[in-house]
């Protein structure tokens, strides 16, 4: 006897009460299953959700007999009558839960072995196990779901950028190395032996090409590789959004994404964004939130008290102003309640990302005024603590939270600071999808360490059209770009720019990042032979798309949007890539390593 577990009648997850009555053939896995002597309850799973089976020894003795041996993760077929449970057993958290399976008949297709883990959302297990095992955590809701929404997303983009005329075209994978500032991954040539192939770091140059080409409107989906440092929002391996436009200026790429963020919110959310998204210079997001892609589901904005804190005469505030550096502070409304202990935890934990402390004043009434306590309230004299209520519109019971330092650092200290108290004190309002533009970058960051200036996005991007200028100043530090980031809810899920499509003001940013006319001749040769035929002018951006998924899928970890992700260390824990190779593979590469790892 065999079930024809080919004619399934439907997913185990989508049986409901319009099956009531009939016989049905479903396959999947054994979720749970509770034995409860003459009767046998079992969930059975499969990628649309799970099912309640009961098979009663009295009435189905051999399917039964099955039951009772069946083990979790085993891979069965099973046919039986629908039936609607009594109205006491209704379980309203199961999509199924009105209506149950009478098992009368079940087949073993194939056994597990008892899993390392429970295949379940709310039970927490090491990563490295599940990543280990990834086949089977898989198998879980949260992560089926994750993996479809990504499926649902690329199908959305695709749909809509096909619409607005755009054209998908697939950019190699061999190739040099785009810089986008991180390390490269490289492939050795067997045929041109000591030279090497990069990994995209991003299609960059290519799809620069193509508007030069002529194609006008470019998209891909597109896997990208940078050997960096990995958090949870980064992966060696990652997929990008990637769009170009010939003909623009940033105004028109705003427009495409915003219609394509909308269309993407519509679809997988069922929500109306509103158009245009709120926009803000860079410099406006540094000063008020202190960092350029700024959560502003939440206020905690920083405060610029440099002028007040500098007659306070406290050393921590003078001497930083000293140092040309800056005073700015951050008003807690509510924080004086927080004990002391918090306190001493937040400012140890703030020391730990190099800050020399963390000041504070509470705020009290005293009478009709406002005065300051404990912390550094003794440096404030009436006037002072006075003049700096009033520029933090502070009230009796707020924290005052102060950071002097360089202006980088005190931007580090207090947007750290911002994050972590609206996380802990959970002030970030559910449910919001606070999109925004972030505009005008620097052109140029510059590195104290190297003594040098780095593109802030790429070399490719173009100045801002009133500071080209800039370029032949001694300080091109001023000289803001044609560049803009997207930003949902405080992570930044895109960026882009308008290119450069004139060879001298190209040679000239590469001659300001240190990048001399041999090199530029030998990384960009074809990029600067290109500009001399007609290039358009263009721009573009890309996306993350696991990025998105993960915002959209409310999901902590990049990881839980990629079917098989590396760990932090960038080992697959699965193929436990990366690998050794045979010393004739290496051979053939002519590669010989300097340190062979233990075999
Ligand atoms: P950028 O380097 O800003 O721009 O990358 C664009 C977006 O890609 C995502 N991203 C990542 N996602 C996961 N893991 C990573 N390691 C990772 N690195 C980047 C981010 C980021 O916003 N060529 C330019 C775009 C352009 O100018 O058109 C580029 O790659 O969401
Ligand atoms: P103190 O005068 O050492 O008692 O410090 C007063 C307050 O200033 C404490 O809250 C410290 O955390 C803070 N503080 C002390 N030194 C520094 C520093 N170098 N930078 C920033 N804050 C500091």
């Amino acid at each position: 006897m065999s079930l024809p577990y080919n004619q399934r009648t439907c997913y185990c997850g989508e049986v409901s009460a319009e099956h009531v009555g009939k016989s049905a053939i479903l396959v999947g896995w054994v979720a749970n299953r509770r034995d409860l002597g003459g009767m046998v309850f079992i969930d059975l799973r499969d990628r649309e959700g799970t099912v309640q089976v009961k098979i009663d020894s009295d009435t189905d003795p051999q399917a039964h007999q099955i039951a009772h041996r069946l083990r979790n993760e085993f891979c069965i077929a099973l046919r039986g009558d629908v039936v609607a449970r009594p109205e006491k057993m209704v379980n309203t958290d199961m999509r199924t839960g009105a209506v149950e399976i009478i098992g009368r008949e079940i087949e073993v297709l194939s056994e597990s072995e008892t899993p390392k883990f429970a295949v379940d959302d709310e039970i927490e297990t090491n990563e490295e196990v599940r990543l280990k095992y990834r086949f089977l955590d898989l198998r879980r809701p949260r992560l089926q779901n994750a993996i479809r929404t990504r499926h649902r997303l690329t199908k959305v983009l695709r749909d809509y950028f096909d619409g607005e005329g755009f054209v998908e075209i697939e950019t190699p994978f061999l190739t040099r190395s785009t810089p986008e500032g991180a390390r490269d991954f490289l492939v050795p040539s067997r045929v041109q032996l000591g030279h090497f192939y990069a990994l995209p770091q991003s299609p960059q140059l290519f799809k620069q090409l193509l508007m030069m080409s002529g194609f006008d409107k470019y998209m891909q989906i597109v896997r990208c590789f940078r050997d960096e440092d990995l958090r949870a929002d980064r992966q060696p391996e990652f997929t990008q959004l990637d769009v170009e436009m010939s003909f623009v200026q940033p105004e028109n790429i705003i427009n495409v994404i915003e219609g394509c963020m909308v269309a993407v919110m519509r679809e997988i959310h069922g929500i109306e964004v509103p158009r245009p998204f709120p926009r803000m210079s860079y410099a406006q997001a540094m000063a008020d939130y202190g960092i350029d892609r700024p959560d502003t589901r939440y206020d905690l904005r920083l405060i610029d008290v440099t002028e007040i804190a500098q007659k306070t005469g406290f050393k921590v505030f003078t001497e930083a102003v000293d140092a040309g550096g800056v005073v700015r502070a951050i008003r807690l409304p509510g924080g004086a309640e927080m004990p002391r202990k918090k306190l001493d935890a937040l400012t140890e934990e703030l020391k730990g990302i190099g800050a020399g402390g963390l000041p504070l004043v509470k705020v009290a009434a005293d009478g009709d005024k406002l005065i300051f306590e404990t912390g550094v309230a003794k440096f404030f004299s009436p006037e002072l603590t006075a003049e700096t209520a009033t520029a933090m519109k502070a009230e009796p019971g707020d924290v005052l939270f102060f950071s002097a330092d360089t202006e980088t650092n005190v931007c580090k200290y207090l947007s750290w600071l911002r994050q972590t108290i609206a996380q802990r004190r959970g002030l970030i309002p559910e449910g919001l999808w606070n999109f925004l533009w972030v505009l005008d970058f620097p052109m140029f960051e510059y590195s104290t360490e190297d003594g040098r200036h780095y593109a802030m996005h790429h070399p490719f991007t173009a100045p801002l059209d009133e500071d080209i200028p800039l370029l032949d100043d001694d300080n091109p530090g001023k000289c803001r770009a044609k560049a803009y980031d997207i930003v949902l809810n405080g992570t930044e899920l895109g960026g882009g720019s308008i290119r450069i499509h004139r060879a001298d003001v190209q040679e000239k940013v590469f001659q300001l990042l240190d990048i001399g006319p041999a090199e530029q001749r030998h990384k960009f040769g074809f990029l600067l032979d290109a500009l001399k035929y007609g290039p358009p002018p263009h721009g573009g951006i890309a996306l993350g798309l696991d990025r998105m998924v993960m915002l959209l899928a409310g999901l902590e970890s990049l990881r839980d949007t990629i079917a098989f992700p590396k760990t932090h260390r960038a080992v697959c824990m699965l193929t436990e890539a990366p690998g050794t190779v045979a010393t004739e593979q290496l051979d053939e590469l002519g590669i010989r390593l300097v340190n062979p790892p233990d075999a």
